[in-house]
C-alpha cells in the first residue's frame, strides 16, 4: 500500500481522533453535532485552542480557519473576553431575571449599529432568523417570505431548503410542505428576476438576505442588488431583513449595513455579537420590534407575538459580547482580519499559479473561499468577486476533492472550514499565512499525485 496517500498520512497522525470518532458514531448521529463538521473518514477532536491556533487530542497543532464558525474575530481566548466571562462566572450564570448586562449589551449593539432601535436577544442565529420572520409576518399580516438561492439562514423549517440543495424551494426531509410553500426563492443578484418575483406575489411579508452574499461571500453579491432590493421592498411595504449573523461586526464595526450604508428594517445577529459564547439577537425598527411589546401591541389592537428562551441574554454571553464589541468598537480588529484575508487570498492564488491548478481563492472582507472549479472554467479570482458567476457555478463541487483538500491541509497543520475556506481573525499572523500557503502547496502536490487535481 502507498504509505503517502493523504488518507494514510491523516490516519497516521490522528489515532486518538479516530478512536473518539468511532465512539461518536455510536452516540451521535453521523458522529457529529453540526452538519458542517461531517468529514470522511472522521474529523479531528480538539483539545485546546489559543489565538489563531488549536491542538487536537493527538497533540497536532493547526492554524485555525474555523474561527468558531465565524464567531472568533478576536481569536480564541482573547484576554479581555476571558476576564469578563471569568468575573461573571463568579457572580452567577443565570438569574432567571432581568440584569444590567443585558442593557449594556443592547446599548453597545445600538451604538455600533444605529438601525438597532430595539434589541431582542435569542440563543442562536437560527432562533434569530425564525423570530425575525415571525415579527415581519405579524407586522405586515402577510405570509410569504422572499429568500435567495444559496443564502444560509440557519436550520429552522422556513429556511431549510435552497441553501445547499432543494434550490426550487421544495421541502427538505421532515419539513411540512405547507411551510416550504410560504417561502419564495429568487436567484441572488438578479434585479430583473427580483422585480418579476415581486410582481408575481403581493403577499410577501419580508425579504431575507445575506448582505455579503451566500455563505459569507461564497457567492458574492453586487451591492447594487442590495440597493435595488432596499428600494423594491420599501416601495411595497416588505420588511427587509439583513441576516448579519456572520457579517455583523466583521465587515466593519457596524456590519455590512454600516459599510454599505443601507438601513435594513430588521437585522439578525449571532456569532461575534456574543464574543464566542452562545448568543444572538434580532434588532431593528422600533415599530416592528414592538410586536413583542404587550403594551404597544395592545395599543394597536393586536395580540403580541410570543417569544421565550431560557438562555436569552444569559449573563455569561452578555459579558463576553460586551467585551468583544468594545474591542471591535475601539480598535482596527475588523480591518486587521480583512487585511490578513486579502494577503492570504493572494498567497493561495500565487500557489495555484505556481502549481498550474485552475482553482481560485477569492472572497471579501475577512473571508476566503477556495473554488475547486469542477467544470474547469477559465476562472480568475477578481471575476468571481465581480459577480460574474452564479450560485450554481460557485456551489458546485466534487465532494471527494473537497475532502482530499481538507484532509491534506490538516495533515500539514491547517484546518479549513467546510466551504472550503474560512473566516479570518485579527490575530492571524504572517507565520500563519506562510504556513497556510506552504500547506496548500504540499496538499496540491499530493492531490495531483493521487489524481484529485490536474
Ligand atoms: C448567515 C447565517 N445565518 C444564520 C445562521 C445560523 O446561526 P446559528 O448557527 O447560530 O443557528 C448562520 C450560521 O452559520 C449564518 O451563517
Amino acid at each position: 500500500m502507498n504509505q503517502h496517500t493523504i488518507l494514510d498520512l491523516y490516519r497516521a497522525r490522528t489515532p486518538r481522533s479516530a478512536e473518539l470518532a468511532a465512539t461518536a458514531r455510536e452516540l451521535l448521529p453521523g458522529g457529529v453535532v453540526h452538519d458542517a463538521r461531517l468529514l470522511e473518514p472522521y474529523g479531528i477532536y480538539v483539545a485546546r485552542a489559543q489565538g489563531a491556533r488549536k491542538w487536537d487530542v493527538d497533540h497536532n497543532e493547526y492554524v485555525d480557519y474555523s474561527g468558531g464558525h465565524g464567531a472568533l474575530l478576536l481569536g480564541h481566548n482573547h484576554p479581555a473576553v476571558v476576564a469578563a466571562v471569568r468575573q461573571q462566572l463568579e457572580r452567577g450564570t443565570h438569574y432567571g431575571a432581568c440584569h444590567e448586562l443585558e442593557l449594556r449589551w443592547a446599548e453597545t449593539i445600538r451604538h455600533l449599529m444605529p438601525a438597532a432601535e430595539r434589541v431582542r436577544f435569542t440563543s442562536s442565529g437560527t432562533e434569530a432568523t425564525l423570530l425575525a420572520l415571525r415579527l415581519a409576518r405579524a407586522a405586515t399580516g402577510r405570509t410569504k417570505i422572499l429568500r435567495f438561492a444559496g443564502h444560509f439562514h440557519g436550520w429552522h423549517d422556513h429556511v431549510a431548503s435552497a441553501y445547499g440543495s432543494h434550490f426550487d424551494g421544495s421541502p427538505t426531509p421532515g419539513v411540512l410542505p405547507a411551510v416550504a410553500e410560504q417561502m419564495v426563492v429568487a436567484p441572488p443578484g438578479d434585479v430583473a428576476a427580483l422585480e418579476a418575483t415581486l410582481a408575481a406575489h403581493d403577499d410577501i411579508a419580508a425579504a431575507i438576505v445575506e448582505p455579503t452574499g451566500a455563505s459569507w461571500g461564497q457567492v458574492p453579491l453586487d451591492p447594487e442588488f442590495l440597493f435595488a432590493l432596499r428600494r423594491a421592498t420599501s416601495a411595497r411595504g416588505i420588511v427587509l431583513i439583513f441576516d448579519e449573523v456572520i457579517s455583523g461586526f466583521r465587515c466593519g464595526p457596524g456590519g455590512a449595513q454600516g459599510v454599505l450604508d443601507i438601513r435594513p428594517d430588521l437585522t439578525t445577529l449571532a456569532k461575534i455579537v456574543a464574543g464566542g459564547l452562545p448568543g444572538a439577537a434580532v434588532v431593528g425598527r422600533a415599530d416592528l420590534m414592538d410586536e413583542l411589546d404587550p403594551v404597544a401591541a395592545k395599543a394597536r389592537g393586536r395580540e403580541k407575538i410570543s417569544h421565550h428562551g431560557t438562555f436569552n441574554a444569559n449573563p455569561l454571553s452578555a459579558a463576553a459580547g460586551i467585551a468583544a464589541l468594545e474591542i471591535i468598537a475601539t480598535t482596527d480588529a475588523c480591518d486587521r482580519a480583512s487585511e490578513f484575508a486579502e494577503q492570504l487570498r493572494n498567497a493561495l492564488n500565487d500557489v495555484l499559479a505556481i502549481e498550474k491548478v485552475d482553482w481560485s481563492a477569492y472572497g471579501t472582507f475577512s473571508g476566503f473561499h477556495i473554488f475547486t472549479n469542477p467544470e474547469h472554467l477559465p476562472i480568475r479570482p477578481h471575476e468571481i468577486d465581480a459577480w460574474r458567476y452564479d450560485y450554481k457555478v460557485l456551489k458546485a463541487r466534487r465532494p471527494e476533492v473537497i475532502t482530499a483538500l481538507r484532509l491534506g491541509m490538516l495533515v500539514h497543520g491547517v484546518e479549513l472550514f467546510s466551504w472550503p475556506g474560512g473566516p479570518t481573525s485579527m490575530v492571524h499572523t504572517d507565520r500563519d499565512l506562510q504556513q497556510t500557503a506552504e500547506a496548500f502547496q504540499a496538499t496540491l502536490k499530493l492531490m495531483k499525485s493521487e489524481g484529485f487535481v490536474g
